[in-house]
């Protein structure tokens, strides 16, 4: 049975890819991850914020009336990034010398600032390749949606001249022409598309009356919106697509490669079952692929994608025609 698949250049033992989250910010979980049969490891990311508050004085920081990123907040306190940068390199250089699978470190991003020239750093210590974790949050009532696109185009030329390891994008699905934009990036000789992030998303708490988040953690039933996506994605787009968000179980990713995913990334599921979790989904795959007679991946890669579909229009139904029509 042979799991193996290409993805930005890399050849991995198997499609289970740990996203970047909580887990991937220790040695030792990522040790247990990858003892489980994790085949590459995308590092908790570095704020681009982080990058620049090393950079400039802690005094000048301070002054900022605003962070450029709020939720900066939530992962961090301000005590502890002075030296987070220097923490970051050295988990790169740790991991890439303890553990074999590719390291993909992981940088969230929404500006063209100082912090570019980091990247180059990133390669330096080691890494096997760089995400870019790039969103910014589409609710200036004047911005342009090509305003808001432009910069994630900036960002990318600018890593790009500065890096040679494979560079990908990780994307939200707050575009207005999605397929579009895709296709772009995937033109600008990035090797990858992690479709799609996942975000803190508020809720309100009524005794308190405040805002608090809510779903951290995906669930199995959020699978479908990255399933529609890759879909309908691949096999036309420049890069590799990995998919996230969703995928619980060994299903989860024989739907993502169905869909045409080159891998998936996990990261919600680590949290709710534990590292174990991965050589289960492995053991799934296995199963199935045997039930079904399937020798590789590529025996069945894309096989439900939109564009070797017979209805492709089933891809695009979004609206509830029938269901619901009648009270249950
Ligand atoms: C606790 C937690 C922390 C995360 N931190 C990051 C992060 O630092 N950078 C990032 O790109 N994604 C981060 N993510 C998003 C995940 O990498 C992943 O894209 C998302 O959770 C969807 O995958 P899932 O459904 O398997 O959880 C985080 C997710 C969780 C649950």
């Amino acid at each position: 049975m042979d799991l193996t698949t290409h993805y930005m250049g890399f050849r991995l033992s198997n499609p289970i890819i740990i996203g970047s989250c909580g887990y991937t910010y220790s040695l030792k979980d990522i040790q247990t991850l990858v003892e489980n049969g994790a085949s590459a490891i995308v590092l908790k990311s570095i704020f681009e914020e982080e990058i620049v508050w090393e950079m400039e004085s802690h005094m000048a920081q301070m002054q900022r009336p605003m962070p450029l990123y709020p939720e900066i907040y939530d992962y961090f306190d301000a005590s502890t990034l002075e030296d987070s940068v220097t923490k970051y390199l050295n988990l790169i250089s740790l991991t890439k010398k303890s553990i074999e699978v590719p390291i993909i470190a992981s940088i969230n991003c929404v500006s063209i600032k100082e912090w570019i020239p980091f990247s180059k750093r990133i390669e330096s210590a080691g890494a096997d390749a760089l995400e870019l974790n790039i969103f910014t949050m589409p609710s200036d009532l004047n911005r342009t949606c090509e305003d808001n696109e432009k910069i994630y185009f900036e960002i990318i030329q600018s890593v790009l001249s500065e890096v040679s390891i494979p560079v990908a994008v990780k994307l939200s699905y707050y575009f207005s022409n999605l397929a579009s934009i895709v296709k772009r990036i995937s033109e600008t000789g990035v090797k990858g598309i992690v479709l799609f992030n996942r975000f803190f998303e508020p809720d309100f708490d009524l005794d308190s009356l405040i805002v608090v988040p809510t779903n951290v953690l995906s669930s199995p039933s959020d699978i479908g919106k990255t399933l529609r996506w890759i879909s309908i994605l691949s096999e036309r787009v420049k890069c590799d697509l990995c998919a996230s968000t969703g995928i619980h179980d060994g299903k989860g990713v024989i739907k993502q490669i169905l869909a045409g995913a080159k891998a998936v990334q996990i990261a919600s599921v680590i949290y709710r079952k534990g590292p174990k979790v991965v050589a289960e989904m492995l053991s799934e795959i296995k199963q199935w692929m045997e039930e079904k007679e399937f020798h590789s991946l590529d025996d069945f890669r894309g096989r439900l994608s939109q564009s070797r579909s017979l209805n492709p229009a089933v891809y695009e139904r979004a609206q509830f025609m029938r269901y619901f029509s009648e009270k249950f």
